[in-house]
């Protein structure tokens, strides 16, 4: 079946099986890696994008089902080379480990921002719920955003 998507910004057509994921498509047929595959059951939020302005778990979304949205995948964050603000965030605050993660922890921090741009710890915690990290421990998670969202003393 022949669907059309955006992805950061560019169109793409292409032809999918029936059964192939939103995951699969983003990984293996436009190439952009960044989006990462972990329990491949909808639970860990590794494979985490933006369908539409809302956060999915690509892994469980079939790329049929995406024909004509418009999708943000991590590789959409920096701009001619430069991370972006929260991409800067997870650094300074050493919010990524092995970063298996941290894609899926960026794009659902870029949603959570978006749609409150001043969240309580609480409402990042909850924000992040569907998204594991097994390194961080999630401190400096929360604290990136928290800083990224201009709530931090320095
Ligand atoms: S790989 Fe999709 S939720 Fe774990
Ligand atoms: S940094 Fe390793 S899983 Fe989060």
């Amino acid at each position: 079946m022949k669907i059309n998507v955006k992805v950061n910004g560019k169109k793409y057509e292409r032809d999918v099986r029936e059964n192939m994921t939103l995951l699969r498509f983003i990984r293996e047929e436009i190439g952009l890696t960044g989006t990462k595959e972990g329990c491949g059951v909808g639970e860990c939020g590794a494979c985490t994008v933006i369908l539409n302005g809302k956060t999915v778990n690509s892994c469980i979304v079939l790329a049929v089902e995406a024909d004509g949205a418009v999708i943000e995948t991590i590789e959409g964050e920096a701009k001619n080379g430069k991370m972006s603000k929260l991409q800067n965030s997870f650094h300074e605050h050493h919010a990524v480990q092995c970063g298996f993660c941290t894609p899926g922890m960026v794009l659902s921090a870029k949603t959570l921002l978006k749609e409150n741009p001043k969240p309580s710890e609480h409402e990042i915690k909850e924000a992040l719920e569907g998204n594991f990290c097994r390194c961080t421990g999630y401190q400096q998670i929360i604290e990136a955003i928290q800083d990224a969202s201009g709530q931090m003393k320095k």
